[in-house]
């Protein structure tokens, strides 16, 4: 996610933005800039790639600016490479002098590529390859079309886009207001004795006061030296409540959870939106998935003879459940290998085969000499990556990002759950160009993708339950987490979160795997976790539970509202809603996910930054 912080008042603004941002580091950037609106009213804006440290030597500490008003932006790149040039703030002309508009934004603008056309129609030129530079020269469109002021030009801007964002704009000849709006992305506005500013999220303002108003969706701000005014898309004004922030600021960047992990897992329903909606486009009558930007030609999907899936860890364990729905759907033989057995194995690869690379960080080593060991062998390569310009993004020969946002917990949650998404858009698509599903079939696949993220919202409701458990087994020394096909994969996922936060030693077991050796560690007590989403397989797995519970297993299970006779096995059980069962992995693991954290936590262990472990693995 992108920090945004803006500040009007009687000091020179540039120190207090630097400061703002450097509060905004832990939310993972790969540039920065600010924008300042000098004495004389024209905008001196100085970015940099790479750390905040760069814009701190590049303005000595803010001291070479001047000026009582300007924005601040550190950016984690969705579209376009981390540059200099991509880096915000943004503006209206093609240099900073012939500009009458400046700004920043976090978000997502699902529709820029249409807006960006439209503005280049209406003689509009651009320099950079993001999709603020596009939101920024439509408020300027608008506010030169019907010379209106900012209000309005920023209400048909914000009437026109699609997607989220917190903006924040200054406009020439407006001097001393900064004018913001948001959809979905946070946005605060603090105020203290003549001085007014407006943040992504609390850390980078609490310095200065900790009363806010928190912009709320639609909403359009003005903010002046000491007091803000807010108004509708309507041009209305709004009264806004102060709220008087309590947290501190470590608590505050966990956005007031104890660890980032729980902040993570909680924005998963939002990043897997922003990952659907990042490649399907909605033509009014119906949604489709547009592989456009990722560059697989389809008479190339029609021709793939094999896919081969590498990664490691958790993304191993998104390519395990991949490989299900993508053999299912598209009918196409899938290969998933742990990428440090890939590079090494001299893998004999098809020469019309797909080989696929998972990775949250793009620069897992196993994982790039993976890629590499595709490359070698002229197979064309397919990366799902996190990371905008990673090194696997940057080599794989075409790439589908996923909208994770930066994940700052070792242990991975939303990037996972985002990872799934992509390789479910994968089979889906593949199975549609290849005429293994048809257009009815299609809509409702991805109708059922679009229902996942508050089915999700809906299993929060049960965290208590899942404390209460992983409290009843704090002292735990055993779990097997069992489950067949797709059950089998998210097994995997629950068992890893389990081991590598509380570090309690545990197994993923395909269910009918248990009687060929493992079931002889069964005895009273142990802990057995089921995992039953798939309908065709539930008695299979029952069984297999039984076997356990003969042998004093203690039953645990996952499954789906409605199956109730399952407490006839199980002693405890966490229910989770409906979906097809292609896509019952994203909400399976939920629980899972939530269960090892409850057990890292009933240990007093640090659930963010578990022992041993690194968040990404860059060496063999
Ligand atoms: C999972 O919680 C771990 N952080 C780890 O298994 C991780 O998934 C693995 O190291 C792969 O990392 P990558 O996705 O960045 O390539």
């Amino acid at each position: 996610m992108c920090g945004i912080v803006g500040f009007v008042g009687r000091r020179d603004a540039a120190p207090i933005l630097l400061e703002g941002l450097s509060k905004l580091e832990y939310r993972g950037y790969d540039s920065a800039g600010l924008a300042v609106r000098d004495s004389t009213g024209n905008f001196e804006v100085v970015k940099a790639k790479g750390k905040l440290k760069e814009l701190f030597d590049k303005t000595d500490s803010g001291k070479a600016l001047h000026g009582t008003m300007g924005i601040g932006h550190t950016r984690w790149a969705t579209h376009g490479e981390p540059s200099e040039t991509n880096a915000h703030p943004h503006i209206s002309g093609m240099d900073v002098k012939d500009s009458d508009i400046i700004g920043v934004h976090n978000g997502i603008i699902e529709n820029y590529m249409e807006m960006k056309t439209k503005l280049l129609r209406k003689g509009y030129k651009f320099y950079s390859d993001t999709d603020t530079e596009v939101l920024v020269k439509l408020v300027d469109y608008y506010y030169k079309k019907y010379k209106c002021p900012p209000c309005e030009a920023i209400a048909k801007t914000m009437v026109r886009v699609k997607g989220s964002y917190a903006l924040a704009v200054m406009f020439k000849d407006h001097p001393d207001e900064i004018w913001a709006a948001r959809k979905d992305s946070p946005m605060i506005v603090g105020i203290s004795d003549n001085e007014t500013f407006i943040a992504s999220d609390v850390p980078a303002i609490l310095k200065y006061t900790r009363n806010v108003y928190y912009v709320d969706n639609m909403e359009i701000a003005c903010l002046k030296e000491g007091s803000a005014e807010f108004f509708t898309i309507d041009s209305e004004p709004i009264e806004k409540e102060l709220v008087e922030i309590t947290w501190d600021t470590e608590a505050a960047e966990k956005g007031g959870y104890e660890y980032f992990m729980m902040k993570e897992i909680h924005e998963q329903p939002r990043a897997i939106l922003d990952t659907l909606n990042s490649v399907i486009k909605d033509d009014g009558d119906s949604k489709k998935i547009d592989f456009s930007g990722i560059g697989i030609p389809d008479e190339d999907i029609k021709n793939i003879s094999q896919i081969y899936i590498a990664a490691c860890g958790s993304a191993w364990h998104a390519g395990m459940a991949a490989q299900y729905v993508i053999e299912d759907l598209a009918r196409v033989p899938v290969r998933v290998e742990l990428a440090s057995e890939f590079r090494y194995r001299k893998p004999i690869l098809d020469k019309n085969g797909l080989v696929i690379i998972i990775s949250q960080s793009g620069e897992t080593a196993d994982s790039i000499a993976a890629l590499r060991e595709a490359k070698e062998k002229g197979v064309k390569t397919l990366a799902i990556v996190n990371v905008v310009g990673s090194t696997i993004a940057r080599e794989a020969d075409y790439v589908l990002y996923t909208l994770a946002g930066p994940e700052i917990a070792v242990a991975t949650t939303k990037a996972y759950s985002t990872q799934l998404i992509a390789g479910y858009l994968l089979a889906i698509q593949f199975a549609y160009v290849r005429g293994m599903i048809d257009d009815e079939k299609y809509a409702y696949y991805i109708s059922e993708l679009y229902a996942l993220p508050d089915k999700i919202e809906k299993i929060f409701e049960t965290k208590d339950k899942l404390q209460w458990f992983a409290a009843k087994f704090v002292n735990v020394h055993d779990v097997f987490f069992i489950g067949r096909n797709l059950d089998y994969a998210v097994s995997l996922e629950g068992s890893l979160k389990m081991k590598e936060i509380s570090y309690a030693h545990s197994e993923a077991y395909a269910a009918g795997e248990l009687k060929h050796g493992t079931i002889s560690m069964i005895e009273g007590g142990t802990l057995v976790i089921s995992v039953l989403t798939q309908p065709e397989l539930f008695d299979k797995t029952i069984s297999n539970m039984s076997e356990c519970k003969t042998r004093g297993a203690y039953l645990a299970a996952i499954t789906a509202y409605g199956h109730y006779d399952i407490e006839d096995t199980a002693s405890f059980v966490s229910y989770v809603p409906t979906a097809d069962p292609h896509f019952m992995g994203s909400l399976s693991v939920i629980p899972l996910q939530l269960l090892g954290y409850y057990l890292s936590l009933a240990r007093g262990l640090d659930a963010d930054k578990p022992r041993n472990l690194a968040k990404s693995v860059t060496v063999e």
